[in-house]
């Protein structure tokens, strides 16, 4: 079943342990928690702390999304805080290897988020090592920008890539996405939707969820060959 990770970024900053407990009851499976330090993206955002106060407001997993320079000196940080999926950007990380590693090795789920422009084959000799992908579709750095169409060929080719090795490691898609092109993601193998303005911009953020899952239980992919 496709998975929905509301991202708290577009919640109120001032209620975001309500966001998360709102997300819970509507049905998300990950909080999606996007971290920005103003050198890797334009832009500054959460930290440790806040991830550490909510691991008690939820019982669902946190996922940490570093965009970060130098991945490495913070990813200790974000497991002691309690993060349970973490990813980093290959493209801001000289050590990839080593990287997903030392979040193998604390015992968290490891991604590597690609860029729009960054080449799938770039994960070569890496893939078969990651708990998950996370493909952006905008360039990070802000919530409310427009969907890239051209990352939907890229879904779809890093899918086939994935089922010719016979891995099973799903795909996490994250930016622009909305309840009208979520189907069109999931068509080309989108297995978790990263959706922020969509839901904690809209007047009932629970609603946008629940609509959401209807759509993942509607194109559940379990028959695929
Ligand atoms: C963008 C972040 C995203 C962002 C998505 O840099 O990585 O997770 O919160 O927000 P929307 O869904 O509004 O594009
Ligand atoms: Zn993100």
């Amino acid at each position: 079943m496709v998975r929905i990770a509301p991202s708290i970024l577009s919640a109120d900053f001032t209620r975001i342990a309500e966001a998360v407990e709102t997300a819970e009851k509507a049905g998300a499976d990950l909080i999606h928690i996007d971290i920005m330090d103003g050198h890797f993206v334009p832009n500054l955002t959460l930290g440790p702390q806040l991830v550490a106060s909510l691991k008690d407001k939820t019982s669902l997993p946190l996922d940490v999304h570093l965009m970060v320079e130098e991945p490495r000196s913070f990813i200790p940080l974000f497991h002691d805080a309690g993060a349970d999926w973490i990813s980093f950007h290959l493209e801001a990380s000289a050590h990839i290897h080593k990287d997903v590693t030392l979040i193998k090795e604390l015992g968290r789920k490891a991604g590597l988020a690609l860029n729009p422009a960054t080449p799938i084959h770039l994960m070569k000799e890496i893939l078969s090592e990651l708990d998950f992908v996370l493909l952006m579709s905008v360039n990070p750095g802000w919530a409310g920008q427009k969907f890239i169409p051209a990352c939907l060929p890229k879904i779809r080719a890093l899918k086939a890539w994935l089922r010719e090795e016979k891995l099973d490691i799903p795909i996490e898609v994250d930016g622009g996405i909305k309840p009208d092109n979520m189907e069109d993601l999931i068509r080309h193998g989108a297995d978790i939707i990263v959706a922020g303005s969509a839901i904690f911009a809209a007047p009932d953020p629970a609603a946008v969820i629940g609509e959401m899952k209807k759509i993942a239980r509607l194109h559940d992919r379990r028959d695929d060959p």
